[in-house]
């Protein structure tokens, strides 16, 4: 357990040398960073917590760190939220979500509390989060279900406003090992909570053995199931067997059934890092949202591990709904983020924090990036006019991990290509595809030498420097 944040104070110092850190995304204090918890907006603040194991890059004791913004581009470190120091989430405070009222945030955590014989028994615990800071615990809510296995996690509270009712949908595994969502039901965000039954999802009876972080939101009228299913494998993701995607359709509360509108599970992100998405409502706008997410994968290892420390998060997407399928914007405010405009017919050397705009005259496409001075290696993105096809391949790079899922990623674009604008960090990179039919997040690790920027194929490309907007700063606990 974290006595004092002093103890890890040696550890932020080491890790922000690193030339890896990232300049304009969520990343760990120290330690490992996972999945996005609670994000939500409160009295003209959002926050947006991160699951964090302190010491190390394992996923060790998990905690909940605390980050917020007013404009969702810059971000803040606020600190320690949730400690994993009561009997209920003895080995770590796990993933959830956020509920705010008028005189409270709420936040809804899975304790993950294991016995003296190991055996794991998840427990639904609440916080409240009234002194801004660190966050006071009340009761849990509930306890495991014995009709299903020990991995029910990742409460998501909904409070639907027809039936007046609050609602935790809970990630789940059946005994005969089938994914599934569970569901909670209260009139209270407190107490008084109940179990109301299985989620039913007609056609996705048998899909993965588990699914991980389960949300219902509404956008644009539509009801939206995002969820993680888990060892299964998916076409166009290699051998990936970690997913983060949705269905659209109509969700029934009395009887708890949620009718996807066709039999298509969309995958949320092309990449190959993106995990765990959590969605934010916009507080004005009930035909957006805010979607943010893990830009990395269970199970996985990435070169920083050795730094001892992992992890980051996508950048907050503007969520819509077009043609029956969600497109993913970047947000506005990043054009704030622009400094230095960089012209290409002078310089071929990509700057290691910077925007990439391509907007194409038709024709198949090869794009380089982070390739070498005589034109080889780095990442290439393909673009195949005749398939309609774009390919993201990273097996060019000189650091290559988790190269067994495959190294190669592919998406279909019904209409063509048309544009693309790449954001490029430290060790990450996000395309997002004609203006969000397609995203591609992936961590990139860049060694010296790794860093021109070559193209062949007819389109104008634009390229600005991009400024800091995260700063790194220790937990002032
Ligand atoms: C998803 C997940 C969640 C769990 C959390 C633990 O990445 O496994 O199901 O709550 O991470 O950190």
């Amino acid at each position: 357990m974290l006595k004092d944040a002093e103890e890890i104070r040696p550890l932020h110092e080491r890790i922000i040398k690193s030339d890896y850190r990232q300049h304009y995304h969520i990343q760990s204090v120290t330690g490992l960073l996972n999945d996005p918890n609670g994000f939500v907006f409160h009295d003209g603040v959002w926050h947006l917590f991160y699951q964090w194991c302190p010491w190390g890059a394992v996923h060790g004791l998990k905690y909940w760190y605390h980050t917020v913004s007013t404009d969702l581009v810059t971000w803040q470190n606020k600190g320690v939220c949730i400690r994993p120091d009561t009997l209920y989430d003895n080995k770590g405070a796990y993933s959830g979500s956020a509920l705010p009222t008028e005189e409270h945030l709420y936040l809804y955590y899975t304790g993950n509390h294991r016995d003296e014989n190991w055996v794991r028994k998840p427990y639904t615990c609440i916080a409240d989060l009234r002194e801004k800071k660190v966050a006071h615990k009340l009761p849990p809510l509930f306890g495991p279900n014995d009709d299903y296995t020990e991995h029910q996690r990742d409460p998501k509270i909904i409070h639907n406003k027809q039936d007046g009712k609050y609602y935790i949908i809970l990630g789940a595994q059946t005994k005969d090992k089938k994914g599934c969502c569970i569901i909670y039901k209260s009139d209270s965000p407190t107490e008084g909570w109940s179990f109301a039954g299985q989620l039913k999802v007609p056609g996705f009876e048998d899909f993965g053995d588990m699914w991980e972080c389960p949300s219902i939101e509404t956008i644009s009228g539509y009801d939206v199931l995002i969820f993680c299913p888990q060892h299964l494998l998916i076409q166009g993701r290699g051998d990936s067997i970690h997913h983060s995607g949705y269905l659209l359709g109509h969700m029934d509360w009395e009887s708890l059934t949620f009718t996807p509108d066709n039999t298509s599970f969309h995958v949320l992100d092309f990449g190959f890092d993106s995990y765990a998405a959590e969605c934010a409502a916009n507080p004005d706008d009930k035909n957006k949202a805010t979607l943010i997410a893990w830009m990395g994968l269970p199970d996985a290892s990435y070169p920083t591990d050795e730094e001892d420390w992992s992890g980051c998060l996508t950048l907050p997407r503007e969520l819509r709904v077009r043609d029956r399928r969600l497109i993913q914007q970047p947000l506005d405010g990043l054009r704030e983020l622009r400094g230095r405009k960089i012209d290409l017919e002078t310089t071929d050397v990509l700057p290691r924090v910077c925007e990439v705009e391509l907007i194409s005259r038709g024709g198949d496409l090869t794009m380089r990036l982070f390739a070498k001075s005589d034109g080889t290696g780095g990442l290439t993105v393909t673009y195949n006019d005749s398939t309609k096809e774009i390919t993201v391949d990273r097996s060019g790079m000189s650091k290559r991990f988790n190269t067994g899922w495959g190294e190669e990623r592919t998406r279909h674009l019904p209409k063509g290509l048309f544009h693309m604008r790449f954001f490029i960090d430290r060790s990450s990179i996000e395309i997002f595809v004609n203006d969000g039919d397609a995203v591609f997040s992936s961590r990139v690790f860049p060694t010296d030498g790794e860093d021109r920027i070559i193209i062949e194929g007819d389109a104008s490309l634009h390229l600005w420097e991009l400024k800091r907007a995260v700063e790194e700063s220790f937990i002032d606990d």
